[in-house]
Protein backbone atom coordinates (compact mmCIF):
# COMPACT_ATOMS: atom_id res chain seq x y z
CA UNK A 1 0.00 0.00 0.00
CA UNK A 2 0.87 3.66 -0.76
CA UNK A 3 2.57 5.57 2.29
CA UNK A 4 2.80 9.17 1.76
CA UNK A 5 5.77 10.31 3.57
CA UNK A 6 5.61 12.92 6.11
CA UNK A 7 6.02 16.64 5.43
CA UNK A 8 9.13 18.07 4.72
CA UNK A 9 7.57 22.11 4.49
CA UNK A 10 10.08 25.09 6.03
CA UNK A 11 7.36 25.47 8.69
CA UNK A 12 8.23 23.09 11.97
CA UNK A 13 5.42 21.13 13.00
CA UNK A 14 4.39 21.77 16.37
CA UNK A 15 4.53 18.32 17.02
CA UNK A 16 7.84 17.12 15.94
CA UNK A 17 8.28 14.06 17.62
CA UNK A 18 4.83 11.73 17.84
CA UNK A 19 6.03 9.06 19.52
CA UNK A 20 8.58 10.62 22.04
CA UNK A 21 5.53 13.46 22.92
CA UNK A 22 3.30 10.63 23.37
CA UNK A 23 5.68 8.91 25.82
CA UNK A 24 6.47 12.16 27.63
CA UNK A 25 2.68 13.13 28.03
CA UNK A 26 0.81 14.19 31.15
CA UNK A 27 -2.04 16.32 31.68
CA UNK A 28 -1.00 17.74 34.51
CA UNK A 29 1.85 19.38 33.22
CA UNK A 30 -0.20 20.00 29.89
CA UNK A 31 -2.48 22.31 32.43
CA UNK A 32 0.10 24.59 32.29
CA UNK A 33 -0.98 25.59 28.47
CA UNK A 34 -3.75 27.65 30.28
CA UNK A 35 -4.43 30.60 31.83
CA UNK A 36 -5.32 31.09 35.67
CA UNK A 37 -7.17 34.06 37.41
CA UNK A 38 -5.00 34.56 41.00
CA UNK A 39 -6.99 31.71 42.84
CA UNK A 40 -6.31 28.90 40.11
CA UNK A 41 -9.55 28.87 38.93
CA UNK A 42 -10.08 29.96 34.87
CA UNK A 43 -12.70 30.02 31.65
CA UNK A 44 -12.76 28.65 28.84
CA UNK A 45 -13.82 31.89 26.83
CA UNK A 46 -10.57 34.01 28.66
CA UNK A 47 -8.31 30.98 27.29
CA UNK A 48 -10.34 31.28 23.96
CA UNK A 49 -9.77 35.17 23.49
CA UNK A 50 -8.95 37.68 26.68
CA UNK A 51 -5.97 36.34 27.04
CA UNK A 52 -4.26 37.00 24.07
CA UNK A 53 -5.14 40.91 24.65
CA UNK A 54 -2.76 40.62 27.17
CA UNK A 55 0.27 39.91 24.33
CA UNK A 56 1.40 40.93 20.63
CA UNK A 57 -1.86 39.30 19.67
CA UNK A 58 -4.39 42.12 20.90
CA UNK A 59 -4.55 43.40 17.13
CA UNK A 60 -4.24 40.47 15.54
CA UNK A 61 -7.18 39.53 13.20
CA UNK A 62 -8.76 36.64 14.65
CA UNK A 63 -12.30 36.57 12.64
CA UNK A 64 -12.70 37.57 9.07
CA UNK A 65 -15.74 36.78 8.20
CA UNK A 66 -17.62 36.90 4.79
CA UNK A 67 -21.56 36.82 4.66
CA UNK A 68 -23.50 34.78 1.95
CA UNK A 69 -24.17 37.94 0.05
CA UNK A 70 -20.32 38.93 0.20
CA UNK A 71 -20.42 41.49 2.83
CA UNK A 72 -16.40 41.25 4.32
CA UNK A 73 -16.04 41.75 8.25
CA UNK A 74 -12.48 41.71 10.42
CA UNK A 75 -12.17 41.52 14.43
CA UNK A 76 -8.80 41.19 16.00
CA UNK A 77 -8.88 39.41 19.55
CA UNK A 78 -9.24 43.05 21.15
CA UNK A 79 -12.58 43.43 19.39
CA UNK A 80 -13.89 40.34 20.04
CA UNK A 81 -13.04 40.61 24.27
CA UNK A 82 -15.09 43.90 23.94
CA UNK A 83 -17.71 42.06 22.01
CA UNK A 84 -17.97 39.34 24.09
CA UNK A 85 -17.65 41.61 27.44
CA UNK A 86 -20.84 43.50 26.19
CA UNK A 87 -22.59 40.14 25.22
CA UNK A 88 -22.04 38.63 28.81
CA UNK A 89 -23.66 42.10 30.63
CA UNK A 90 -26.54 41.94 28.15
CA UNK A 91 -27.24 38.37 28.81
CA UNK A 92 -26.66 39.09 32.57
CA UNK A 93 -29.45 41.76 32.17
CA UNK A 94 -31.80 39.23 31.11
CA UNK A 95 -31.20 37.19 34.16
CA UNK A 96 -28.70 34.75 32.87
CA UNK A 97 -26.02 33.23 35.31
CA UNK A 98 -23.78 30.38 36.75
CA UNK A 99 -25.31 26.89 35.14
CA UNK A 100 -28.30 27.67 33.30
CA UNK A 101 -28.85 27.35 29.50
CA UNK A 102 -28.54 29.71 26.93
CA UNK A 103 -28.62 28.57 23.33
CA UNK A 104 -27.87 29.93 19.80
CA UNK A 105 -29.71 29.83 16.95
CA UNK A 106 -27.50 31.11 14.63
CA UNK A 107 -26.29 31.17 10.67
CA UNK A 108 -22.20 31.11 11.13
CA UNK A 109 -22.54 35.06 11.66
CA UNK A 110 -20.18 37.13 14.43
CA UNK A 111 -22.96 37.64 16.54
CA UNK A 112 -22.71 33.69 17.27
CA UNK A 113 -19.39 33.59 17.99
CA UNK A 114 -19.60 36.56 20.51
CA UNK A 115 -22.44 35.35 22.11
CA UNK A 116 -20.94 31.79 22.34
CA UNK A 117 -18.01 33.32 24.54
CA UNK A 118 -20.22 35.84 26.08
CA UNK A 119 -22.55 32.85 27.88
CA UNK A 120 -19.38 31.61 28.58
CA UNK A 121 -18.26 34.51 30.56
CA UNK A 122 -21.24 34.45 32.50
CA UNK A 123 -20.88 31.12 33.53
CA UNK A 124 -23.63 29.80 32.01
CA UNK A 125 -23.68 26.77 29.53
CA UNK A 126 -23.50 28.24 26.10
CA UNK A 127 -25.47 25.17 23.75
CA UNK A 128 -25.73 25.45 20.21
CA UNK A 129 -28.53 24.88 17.48
CA UNK A 130 -27.36 23.77 13.80
CA UNK A 131 -29.54 26.61 11.54
CA UNK A 132 -31.58 23.89 9.23
CA UNK A 133 -33.54 23.01 12.43
CA UNK A 134 -37.62 23.00 12.29
CA UNK A 135 -39.54 23.88 14.85
CA UNK A 136 -39.85 19.78 15.99
CA UNK A 137 -35.97 19.77 16.72
CA UNK A 138 -35.90 22.72 18.32
CA UNK A 139 -38.34 22.02 21.00
CA UNK A 140 -36.59 18.72 21.12
CA UNK A 141 -33.40 20.46 22.48
CA UNK A 142 -35.21 23.83 23.99
CA UNK A 143 -37.34 21.55 26.25
CA UNK A 144 -35.07 18.90 27.34
CA UNK A 145 -32.19 21.44 28.44
CA UNK A 146 -34.91 23.66 29.97
CA UNK A 147 -33.14 26.73 27.98
CA UNK A 148 -34.20 30.04 29.55
CA UNK A 149 -32.83 32.58 26.34
CA UNK A 150 -32.38 31.57 22.75
CA UNK A 151 -30.32 33.93 20.78
CA UNK A 152 -31.92 33.69 16.90
CA UNK A 153 -32.22 36.25 13.72
CA UNK A 154 -35.11 37.94 11.87
CA UNK A 155 -34.86 34.95 9.50
CA UNK A 156 -35.43 31.78 11.83
CA UNK A 157 -37.44 33.41 14.75
CA UNK A 158 -40.68 32.30 12.65
CA UNK A 159 -39.52 28.55 14.04
CA UNK A 160 -38.37 29.45 17.32
CA UNK A 161 -41.75 31.19 17.77
CA UNK A 162 -43.50 27.55 16.44
CA UNK A 163 -41.98 25.86 19.33
CA UNK A 164 -42.34 28.48 21.88
CA UNK A 165 -45.76 27.70 23.13
CA UNK A 166 -44.41 24.02 24.27
CA UNK A 167 -41.19 25.55 26.08
CA UNK A 168 -42.49 26.91 29.33
CA UNK A 169 -39.13 27.58 30.90
CA UNK A 170 -37.72 29.92 27.95
CA UNK A 171 -37.71 33.45 28.81
CA UNK A 172 -35.88 35.44 26.40
CA UNK A 173 -35.64 35.42 22.52
CA UNK A 174 -32.74 37.73 21.34
CA UNK A 175 -33.10 38.34 18.17
CA UNK A 176 -29.72 39.90 16.92
CA UNK A 177 -31.15 42.00 13.99
CA UNK A 178 -33.53 43.68 16.20
CA UNK A 179 -33.56 47.26 17.40
CA UNK A 180 -33.90 45.79 21.10
CA UNK A 181 -30.72 43.88 20.62
CA UNK A 182 -28.24 46.69 19.50
CA UNK A 183 -29.58 49.23 21.88
CA UNK A 184 -28.65 46.70 24.48
CA UNK A 185 -25.43 45.92 22.94
CA UNK A 186 -24.82 49.91 22.54
CA UNK A 187 -25.57 50.60 25.78
CA UNK A 188 -23.75 47.77 27.28
CA UNK A 189 -20.58 48.07 29.14
CA UNK A 190 -17.18 47.17 27.68
CA UNK A 191 -16.04 45.34 30.87
CA UNK A 192 -17.89 42.93 32.35
CA UNK A 193 -16.74 40.20 35.53
CA UNK A 194 -15.23 36.91 33.43
CA UNK A 195 -17.01 33.94 35.79
CA UNK A 196 -14.29 32.27 37.76
CA UNK A 197 -14.72 28.89 36.99
CA UNK A 198 -13.45 24.89 38.19
CA UNK A 199 -12.24 22.83 35.59
CA UNK A 200 -15.26 20.68 36.09
CA UNK A 201 -18.30 23.32 35.55
CA UNK A 202 -20.30 22.71 32.31
CA UNK A 203 -19.20 25.27 29.10
CA UNK A 204 -21.24 23.97 26.94
CA UNK A 205 -23.31 21.56 25.47
CA UNK A 206 -25.32 19.95 21.97
CA UNK A 207 -27.25 17.86 21.30
CA UNK A 208 -25.95 14.44 19.42
CA UNK A 209 -28.26 11.12 17.95
CA UNK A 210 -28.21 7.77 18.85
CA UNK A 211 -30.07 4.51 17.70
CA UNK A 212 -32.62 5.17 19.98
CA UNK A 213 -35.00 8.05 21.45
CA UNK A 214 -34.42 11.89 21.37
CA UNK A 215 -31.26 12.95 20.75
CA UNK A 216 -28.90 13.91 24.06
CA UNK A 217 -27.98 16.61 25.61
CA UNK A 218 -23.65 16.61 25.79
CA UNK A 219 -22.52 18.58 28.17
CA UNK A 220 -18.56 19.44 27.55
CA UNK A 221 -16.69 21.04 31.29
CA UNK A 222 -14.95 23.68 31.01
CA UNK A 223 -11.65 21.70 31.00
CA UNK A 224 -12.18 20.76 27.61
CA UNK A 225 -10.81 23.63 26.08
CA UNK A 226 -7.07 22.32 27.44
CA UNK A 227 -8.16 19.10 24.63
CA UNK A 228 -8.89 21.34 22.10
CA UNK A 229 -6.02 23.91 22.47
CA UNK A 230 -3.65 21.06 22.31
CA UNK A 231 -5.19 18.99 19.40
CA UNK A 232 -6.00 22.50 17.25
CA UNK A 233 -1.54 23.01 18.18
CA UNK A 234 -0.42 19.12 16.73
CA UNK A 235 -3.00 18.04 14.90
CA UNK A 236 -3.91 20.95 12.95
CA UNK A 237 -0.46 22.43 13.43
CA UNK A 238 -1.55 26.03 13.58
CA UNK A 239 1.13 28.63 13.55
CA UNK A 240 0.48 32.30 14.11
CA UNK A 241 1.76 32.72 10.20
CA UNK A 242 -1.46 30.66 9.34
CA UNK A 243 -4.82 31.67 8.21
CA UNK A 244 -7.31 28.82 9.23
CA UNK A 245 -10.71 27.67 7.74
CA UNK A 246 -12.66 25.19 9.35
CA UNK A 247 -15.60 24.41 7.28
CA UNK A 248 -17.87 23.13 9.87
CA UNK A 249 -20.93 24.83 11.76
CA UNK A 250 -20.84 25.56 15.07
CA UNK A 251 -23.97 23.93 16.09
CA UNK A 252 -22.06 20.62 15.38
CA UNK A 253 -18.95 20.27 17.58
CA UNK A 254 -16.39 20.63 15.11
CA UNK A 255 -17.22 24.14 14.87
CA UNK A 256 -17.38 24.60 18.37
CA UNK A 257 -13.49 22.91 19.27
CA UNK A 258 -11.88 23.96 16.04
CA UNK A 259 -13.27 27.26 15.11
CA UNK A 260 -13.97 28.57 18.54
CA UNK A 261 -12.24 27.25 21.59
CA UNK A 262 -9.09 25.40 20.35
CA UNK A 263 -7.93 27.26 17.36
CA UNK A 264 -8.44 30.89 18.94
CA UNK A 265 -6.62 29.22 22.33
CA UNK A 266 -3.75 29.33 19.79
CA UNK A 267 -4.60 32.60 18.60
CA UNK A 268 -5.29 31.62 15.23
CA UNK A 269 -6.47 34.30 12.77
CA UNK A 270 -9.35 32.06 11.20
CA UNK A 271 -12.15 32.47 8.69
CA UNK A 272 -15.93 32.07 8.39
CA UNK A 273 -18.17 32.19 5.48
CA UNK A 274 -21.75 32.06 6.45
CA UNK A 275 -22.86 30.63 3.19
CA UNK A 276 -23.60 27.08 1.71
CA UNK A 277 -20.88 24.68 -0.08
CA UNK A 278 -20.38 25.85 -3.22
CA UNK A 279 -17.43 24.70 -5.27
CA UNK A 280 -16.24 27.73 -7.08
CA UNK A 281 -16.93 29.59 -3.88
CA UNK A 282 -14.82 27.51 -1.97
CA UNK A 283 -11.79 27.64 -3.74
CA UNK A 284 -12.93 31.78 -4.03
CA UNK A 285 -12.36 31.72 0.04
CA UNK A 286 -9.40 29.32 -0.31
CA UNK A 287 -7.48 31.50 -2.57
CA UNK A 288 -8.94 35.46 -1.89
CA UNK A 289 -8.04 34.50 2.15
CA UNK A 290 -4.42 32.92 1.43
CA UNK A 291 -5.88 30.22 3.76
CA UNK A 292 -2.51 28.41 4.41
CA UNK A 293 -4.31 25.72 7.37
CA UNK A 294 -7.87 23.89 5.78
CA UNK A 295 -9.87 21.64 7.87
CA UNK A 296 -13.03 20.29 6.10
CA UNK A 297 -14.86 16.89 5.85
CA UNK A 298 -14.79 14.01 3.02
CA UNK A 299 -18.07 14.75 1.51
CA UNK A 300 -17.20 18.25 0.85
CA UNK A 301 -13.33 17.22 -0.66
CA UNK A 302 -15.85 14.02 -2.62
CA UNK A 303 -18.13 17.03 -4.44
CA UNK A 304 -15.22 19.34 -5.06
CA UNK A 305 -13.33 15.84 -6.68
CA UNK A 306 -16.51 15.61 -8.95
CA UNK A 307 -16.80 19.62 -9.51
CA UNK A 308 -13.80 18.04 -12.19
CA UNK A 309 -10.07 19.40 -12.30
CA UNK A 310 -10.81 21.77 -14.22
CA UNK A 311 -12.26 24.61 -11.87
CA UNK A 312 -9.38 24.21 -9.30
CA UNK A 313 -7.40 24.98 -11.62
CA UNK A 314 -8.68 28.44 -11.89
CA UNK A 315 -7.24 29.36 -8.60
CA UNK A 316 -4.07 29.51 -6.72
CA UNK A 317 -4.08 27.63 -3.83
CA UNK A 318 -0.56 27.82 -3.59
CA UNK A 319 -0.91 29.31 0.26
CA UNK A 320 -2.35 26.23 1.01
CA UNK A 321 0.50 24.28 3.53
CA UNK A 322 -1.94 22.17 5.41
CA UNK A 323 -4.75 19.95 5.24
CA UNK A 324 -7.24 17.99 7.57
CA UNK A 325 -10.45 15.80 7.39
CA UNK A 326 -12.90 14.88 9.63
CA UNK A 327 -16.92 13.36 10.60
CA UNK A 328 -17.13 10.19 8.26
CA UNK A 329 -14.65 7.90 6.46
CA UNK A 330 -11.86 9.40 4.48
CA UNK A 331 -11.37 7.38 1.14
CA UNK A 332 -7.53 6.60 0.17
CA UNK A 333 -9.05 8.55 -3.34
CA UNK A 334 -9.84 11.65 -1.23
CA UNK A 335 -6.15 11.60 0.36
CA UNK A 336 -4.27 11.07 -2.80
CA UNK A 337 -6.67 13.22 -4.65
CA UNK A 338 -5.46 15.98 -2.31
CA UNK A 339 -1.70 15.31 -3.20
CA UNK A 340 -2.60 15.28 -6.67
CA UNK A 341 -4.18 18.50 -7.47
CA UNK A 342 -3.22 20.39 -4.51
CA UNK A 343 -0.03 19.33 -4.04
CA UNK A 344 -1.26 18.21 -0.20
CA UNK A 345 -2.32 15.14 0.57
CA UNK A 346 -5.76 15.56 3.61
CA UNK A 347 -5.47 14.27 6.95
CA UNK A 348 -7.93 12.39 8.50
CA UNK A 349 -8.70 12.60 12.18
CA UNK A 350 -11.17 11.24 14.24
CA UNK A 351 -12.92 12.24 17.26
CA UNK A 352 -17.05 12.65 18.15
CA UNK A 353 -19.53 14.75 19.79
CA UNK A 354 -19.11 13.16 23.33
CA UNK A 355 -14.83 12.85 23.03
CA UNK A 356 -15.13 16.93 22.78
CA UNK A 357 -11.98 17.13 20.51
CA UNK A 358 -9.69 15.07 18.16
CA UNK A 359 -8.30 11.40 19.47
CA UNK A 360 -7.51 10.05 16.58
CA UNK A 361 -5.23 11.84 13.87
CA UNK A 362 -2.56 11.78 10.88
CA UNK A 363 -0.06 14.24 12.28
CA UNK A 364 2.08 16.53 9.82
CA UNK A 365 5.32 14.87 10.91
CA UNK A 366 4.15 11.75 10.63
CA UNK A 367 3.73 9.18 7.56
CA UNK A 368 0.16 9.10 6.11
CA UNK A 369 -1.35 5.67 5.39
CA UNK A 370 -4.07 6.70 3.43
CA UNK A 371 -7.18 5.39 4.61
CA UNK A 372 -6.38 5.06 8.14
CA UNK A 373 -7.70 7.54 10.56
CA UNK A 374 -3.91 7.78 12.15
CA UNK A 375 -2.74 7.45 15.75
CA UNK A 376 -4.19 8.47 19.21
CA UNK A 377 -3.05 12.30 19.81
CA UNK A 378 -0.46 11.95 22.96
CA UNK A 379 -2.65 11.83 26.25
CA UNK A 380 -5.29 9.43 24.76
CA UNK A 381 -5.18 5.84 25.27
CA UNK A 382 -7.36 3.88 22.65
CA UNK A 383 -7.59 0.08 22.02
CA UNK A 384 -9.90 -2.36 20.28
CA UNK A 385 -11.71 -4.47 22.59
CA UNK A 386 -14.20 -7.67 21.77
CA UNK A 387 -17.96 -7.27 22.78
CA UNK A 388 -16.82 -8.36 26.41
CA UNK A 389 -14.86 -5.39 27.16
CA UNK A 390 -11.35 -7.54 26.29
CA UNK A 391 -8.81 -6.26 23.84
CA UNK A 392 -8.23 -7.68 20.64
CA UNK A 393 -4.84 -8.76 18.71
CA UNK A 394 -3.84 -5.95 16.01
CA UNK A 395 -5.80 -6.72 12.82
CA UNK A 396 -9.08 -7.81 14.79
CA UNK A 397 -11.97 -5.60 14.10
CA UNK A 398 -13.52 -4.98 17.43
CA UNK A 399 -15.49 -2.03 18.94
CA UNK A 400 -12.99 1.30 19.62
CA UNK A 401 -12.45 2.06 22.92
CA UNK A 402 -10.60 4.92 25.01
CA UNK A 403 -9.06 4.63 28.30
CA UNK A 404 -11.53 7.75 30.35
CA UNK A 405 -9.97 11.13 32.16
CA UNK A 406 -9.03 13.04 29.07
CA UNK A 407 -9.78 17.00 29.53
CA UNK A 408 -12.70 17.01 26.69
CA UNK A 409 -14.37 13.60 27.78
CA UNK A 410 -18.38 14.31 27.96
CA UNK A 411 -18.76 15.02 31.81
CA UNK A 412 -22.19 14.04 31.36
CA UNK A 413 -25.97 13.90 29.42
CA UNK A 414 -28.05 16.35 30.41
CA UNK A 415 -30.29 14.70 32.59
CA UNK A 416 -29.55 11.44 31.55
CA UNK A 417 -27.09 9.83 34.15
CA UNK A 418 -27.78 6.49 32.95
CA UNK A 419 -27.34 6.81 29.61
CA UNK A 420 -23.84 8.47 30.52
CA UNK A 421 -23.37 5.53 32.46
CA UNK A 422 -24.35 3.20 29.38
CA UNK A 423 -20.97 4.69 27.07
CA UNK A 424 -18.75 2.78 29.92
CA UNK A 425 -17.39 -0.95 30.23
CA UNK A 426 -14.71 -2.47 31.88
CA UNK A 427 -13.18 0.80 32.89
CA UNK A 428 -13.21 2.03 29.12
CA UNK A 429 -15.30 4.25 26.69
CA UNK A 430 -16.95 2.56 24.46
CA UNK A 431 -17.23 4.82 21.33
CA UNK A 432 -20.03 3.06 19.21
CA UNK A 433 -17.59 2.59 16.10
CA UNK A 434 -15.58 -0.29 15.05
CA UNK A 435 -12.18 -0.18 13.89
CA UNK A 436 -9.41 -2.22 14.31
CA UNK A 437 -5.49 -1.23 14.92
CA UNK A 438 -2.33 -2.66 12.89
CA UNK A 439 0.27 -3.55 14.44
CA UNK A 440 2.08 -0.19 13.84
CA UNK A 441 -0.11 1.66 16.04
CA UNK A 442 -2.46 3.15 12.93
CA UNK A 443 -6.41 2.66 13.52
CA UNK A 444 -8.41 2.20 10.63
CA UNK A 445 -12.34 2.63 10.89
CA UNK A 446 -14.72 0.26 9.82
CA UNK A 447 -18.50 1.56 10.64
CA UNK A 448 -20.70 2.10 13.30
CA UNK A 449 -21.63 -0.59 15.80
CA UNK A 450 -25.12 0.77 15.81
CA UNK A 451 -28.01 2.56 13.76
CA UNK A 452 -26.91 6.33 13.68
CA UNK A 453 -26.37 7.50 10.34
CA UNK A 454 -23.89 9.83 8.84
CA UNK A 455 -25.07 11.89 5.59
CA UNK A 456 -22.78 14.74 4.60
CA UNK A 457 -20.77 14.03 8.39
CA UNK A 458 -23.94 15.06 9.80
CA UNK A 459 -25.07 12.39 12.44
CA UNK A 460 -28.69 11.45 12.02
CA UNK A 461 -30.80 9.12 14.61
CA UNK A 462 -33.17 7.14 12.52
CA UNK A 463 -35.34 7.69 15.59
CA UNK A 464 -36.40 11.18 15.09
CA UNK A 465 -36.74 11.08 11.38
CA UNK A 466 -39.20 8.03 11.64
CA UNK A 467 -41.07 9.90 14.65
CA UNK A 468 -41.14 13.08 12.69
CA UNK A 469 -42.20 11.25 9.40
CA UNK A 470 -44.73 9.38 11.98
CA UNK A 471 -46.61 13.27 12.56
CA UNK A 472 -48.22 13.15 9.32
CA UNK A 473 -51.58 11.99 8.63
CA UNK A 474 -50.58 9.43 5.68
CA UNK A 475 -48.07 7.65 7.40
CA UNK A 476 -48.58 4.54 10.20
CA UNK A 477 -45.17 3.89 10.70
CA UNK A 478 -41.51 4.15 9.41
CA UNK A 479 -38.09 2.74 9.52
CA UNK A 480 -35.30 4.48 8.50
CA UNK A 481 -31.40 3.94 7.83
CA UNK A 482 -28.68 4.86 6.21
CA UNK A 483 -27.81 3.75 2.46
CA UNK A 484 -24.42 4.34 1.83
CA UNK A 485 -23.53 7.23 -1.08
CA UNK A 486 -20.50 7.35 -2.94
CA UNK A 487 -21.19 11.26 -2.09
CA UNK A 488 -22.84 11.64 1.13
CA UNK A 489 -21.25 8.88 2.82
CA UNK A 490 -24.77 7.91 3.50
CA UNK A 491 -28.49 9.31 2.74
CA UNK A 492 -31.54 8.64 4.75
CA UNK A 493 -33.95 6.11 3.25
CA UNK A 494 -37.15 5.71 4.89
CA UNK A 495 -39.64 2.55 4.83
CA UNK A 496 -43.21 3.90 5.35
CA UNK A 497 -46.37 2.24 5.54
CA UNK A 498 -49.17 4.49 4.76
CA UNK A 499 -52.76 4.31 6.11
CA UNK A 500 -55.07 2.04 4.58
CA UNK A 501 -56.75 4.54 2.47
CA UNK A 502 -53.85 6.50 1.43
CA UNK A 503 -52.74 6.13 -2.30
CA UNK A 504 -48.88 5.82 -2.62
CA UNK A 505 -47.53 8.21 -5.34
CA UNK A 506 -44.16 10.01 -6.38
CA UNK A 507 -46.22 12.98 -5.11
CA UNK A 508 -46.94 11.69 -1.71
CA UNK A 509 -42.88 10.65 -1.92
CA UNK A 510 -41.99 14.56 -2.27
CA UNK A 511 -44.63 15.71 -0.28
CA UNK A 512 -43.05 13.26 3.04
CA UNK A 513 -39.62 14.63 2.53
CA UNK A 514 -40.45 18.25 2.38
CA UNK A 515 -42.34 17.56 5.90
CA UNK A 516 -39.59 16.43 7.13
CA UNK A 517 -37.12 19.04 6.39
CA UNK A 518 -39.47 21.25 7.62
CA UNK A 519 -40.86 19.71 10.73
CA UNK A 520 -37.40 18.32 11.77
CA UNK A 521 -34.64 19.96 9.85
CA UNK A 522 -33.06 20.78 6.70
CA UNK A 523 -30.27 18.28 6.49
CA UNK A 524 -32.06 15.11 8.01
CA UNK A 525 -34.32 14.22 5.94
CA UNK A 526 -35.12 11.23 3.58
CA UNK A 527 -33.99 11.35 -0.36
CA UNK A 528 -35.10 8.14 -0.72
CA UNK A 529 -38.44 6.70 0.34
CA UNK A 530 -40.12 3.01 -0.48
CA UNK A 531 -43.54 2.47 0.96
CA UNK A 532 -44.01 -1.12 2.16
CA UNK A 533 -46.66 -3.28 3.34
CA UNK A 534 -45.20 -4.00 7.34
CA UNK A 535 -41.71 -3.42 9.10
CA UNK A 536 -39.35 -5.71 10.47
CA UNK A 537 -39.61 -6.09 14.24
CA UNK A 538 -38.67 -7.95 16.62
CA UNK A 539 -41.29 -9.66 19.05
CA UNK A 540 -40.87 -6.89 21.40
CA UNK A 541 -41.54 -4.51 19.01
CA UNK A 542 -38.61 -2.71 17.87
CA UNK A 543 -38.18 -2.28 14.71
CA UNK A 544 -34.98 -4.47 12.75
CA UNK A 545 -33.33 -1.57 10.87
CA UNK A 546 -30.73 -4.11 10.67
CA UNK A 547 -33.11 -5.81 8.22
CA UNK A 548 -34.19 -3.24 6.24
CA UNK A 549 -30.44 -2.69 5.48
CA UNK A 550 -29.80 -6.32 4.36
CA UNK A 551 -32.66 -6.06 2.31
CA UNK A 552 -31.98 -2.73 0.92
CA UNK A 553 -28.03 -3.63 -0.06
CA UNK A 554 -28.90 -7.22 -1.07
CA UNK A 555 -27.00 -8.40 2.32
CA UNK A 556 -27.33 -12.01 4.08
CA UNK A 557 -30.03 -10.70 6.52
CA UNK A 558 -28.04 -12.72 9.54
CA UNK A 559 -29.69 -13.78 13.11
CA UNK A 560 -33.43 -13.28 12.69
CA UNK A 561 -34.39 -15.18 15.40
CA UNK A 562 -35.95 -12.79 17.20
CA UNK A 563 -38.32 -11.20 14.29
CA UNK A 564 -41.47 -11.54 14.68
CA UNK A 565 -42.18 -11.54 11.33
CA UNK A 566 -42.06 -10.15 7.59
O1 LIG B 1 -18.80 7.26 13.39
C1 LIG B 1 -17.76 8.15 13.68
C2 LIG B 1 -17.76 9.28 12.65
O2 LIG B 1 -18.51 10.32 13.22
C3 LIG B 1 -18.98 9.94 14.52
C4 LIG B 1 -19.01 11.14 15.43
O3 LIG B 1 -19.88 12.08 14.90
P1 LIG B 1 -20.17 13.43 15.66
O4 LIG B 1 -20.50 13.15 17.06
O5 LIG B 1 -21.12 14.18 14.82
O6 LIG B 1 -18.77 14.15 15.71
C5 LIG B 1 -18.32 14.82 14.63
C6 LIG B 1 -17.04 15.50 15.02
C7 LIG B 1 -15.87 14.73 14.62
C8 LIG B 1 -18.01 8.89 14.97
O7 LIG B 1 -18.56 8.10 15.99
N1 LIG B 1 -16.40 9.78 12.39
C9 LIG B 1 -15.82 10.88 12.89
N2 LIG B 1 -14.58 11.02 12.38
C10 LIG B 1 -14.37 9.98 11.56
C11 LIG B 1 -15.54 9.18 11.57
N3 LIG B 1 -15.63 8.04 10.86
C12 LIG B 1 -14.56 7.69 10.13
N4 LIG B 1 -13.42 8.40 10.05
C13 LIG B 1 -13.28 9.56 10.75
N5 LIG B 1 -12.16 10.25 10.67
Amino acid sequence: MDIIRKNQALLKPNLLDYEKAYKQFSWEDAKNELSYFEDKTFNAAYNAIDRHTQTWRKNKIALYFESEKGERLSFTFYDLSILSNKAANVFRDLGLSRGKRAFIFLPRVPELFYAFLGIQKVGAIAGTLFSAFGPQALKDRLGDSNAEIVITNRALLPRVEKAKASLPNLKHIVVIDSPDFSKRMNKAKEVTHVAHMNWDEPAFMLYTSGTTGKPKGVVHRHGAILMEQLTAKWVLDLHDSDTYWCTADPGWVTGIAYEILGSWANGATTVVYEGRFDPAKWYEILQNYKITVWYTAPTAIRLLMAAGSDLVKKYNLSCLRHLCSVGEPLNPECVLWGQKVLGLPFHDNYWQTETGGIVIANYPSMDIKPGSMGKPVPGISAAILDDKGKKVSFGKEGNLAIKPGWPSQMKTIWRRPEKYKSYFQNGWYITGDRAWEDRWGYFWFVGRADDVIKTSGERVGPFEVESALMTHPAVVEAGVIGKPDPLRGEIIKAFVVLEKDVKPSEKLKKELAEYVKKQLAGHAYPREIDFIDKLPKTRSGKIMRRLLKAKELGLPEGDTSTLEEF
